[in-house]
């Protein structure tokens, strides 16, 4: 923890290749200012071959950093450089936060919480039944969604992927209460559900979305989508059309910056409407 060191640095990153668009900044300087903490958090643009090295140097101390976010394309690389790590993240095989403990570089992947975080924030009592969740695409994303669904207690979770490989291949990797299918398979598995996840791109601004059965979910179903440009996608709207609880995907990367946050500079945050307000403001000004 940031305040157990006896040299405080409390300057951290997120690194990735691009890194441009990123909101992390905002969100931890948003937090670093209301909260009145003299630290700083800024993006590292690191191409893939000269990742190996900036672990080392964090590792090493002397840039003076802390931690940070890990984003495409090396949550794997950060994952397999990490001296420690929880059991989930070890399955998940990929990280999002790092951070400096005790002279080693732990991770987490956090990307679980804030999916369950925001659902339990904007939707309470989504969980109720836990029996059948949809999670479209089998992705990274898609990963650490199928593995809090599990640890949420879903009883089954159906992964449809237009790859079925890659369906597969996750349900194999979370266990018998994970099932991989392919594309034609989403009607079937859809009706009764409790719970819909879109975890592909399909949604973000100028794709096209297929039109997919709603009205087959359980009445008390919620549907949720990781796109957040736009905040309301196709999938949210065709589910609100019908009547059905939506639960926009912004809230999921609000939530995810909680823990590395809390770790870095020693104050846990809250996710609130003014974060809320101050990104969807960004995003109006550049999607
Ligand atoms: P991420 O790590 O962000 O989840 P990814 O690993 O590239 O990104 O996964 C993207 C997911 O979106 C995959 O499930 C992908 O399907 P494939 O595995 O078949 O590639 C899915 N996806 C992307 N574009 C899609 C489209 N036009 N139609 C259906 N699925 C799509």
């Amino acid at each position: 923890m940031a305040d157990s060191r006896e040299t405080v640095n409390y300057h951290a990153f997120v690194v990735g290749f691009p890194i441009k668009h990123s909101r992390s900044p905002l969100i931890h300087g948003h937090w670093l200012k209301t909260l009145g903490i003299a630290g700083t958090y800024e993006k590292i643009e690191v191409a893939p071959e000269n990742f190996a090295g900036f672990v080392a140097d964090l590792k090493s101390g002397s840039p003076g950093l802390c931690g940070g976010n890990v984003t495409i394309p090396h949550k794997e690389t950060a994952f397999r450089l990490a001296d420690e790590m929880d059991a989930l993240t070890d399955e998940l095989g990929a990280a999002n936060t790092l951070w400096l403990e005790d002279g080693k570089l732990h991770a987490t992947n956090t990307d679980g919480i804030g999916f369950l975080a925001n659902l339990d924030d904007r939707h309470p009592g989504w969980d109720r039944h836990a029996e059948r969740a949809v999670v479209l695409g089998a992705g990274g994303a898609s990963r650490a969604i199928i593995q809090a669904l599990r640890e949420r207690g879903f009883r089954e979770i159906h992964v449809v992927n237009r790859s079925v490989d890659r369906a597969l291949q996750l349900a194999d990797r979370f266990g018998p209460r994970v099932h991989g299918h392919a594309m034609d398979a989403c009607a079937e598995v859809m009706q009764g559900a409790d719970v819909f996840v879109n975890t592909t791109s399909l949604g973000m601004a100028g794709s096209q979305v297929p039109t997919l059965p709603f009205s087959t979910l359980a009445s008390s179903a919620v549907v949720t989508d990781i796109v957040y440009v736009p905040l309301k996608t196709e999938f949210l709207l065709q589910a609100e059309q019908i009547g059905l609880a939506t639960v926009d995907g912004l809230g999921m990367l609000l939530h995810q910056a909680v823990p590395g946050f809390e770790k870095w500079f020693g104050q846990r945050p809250v996710v609130d409407q003014s974060l809320r307000d101050l990104i969807i403001a960004d995003l109006e000004t550049h999607p």
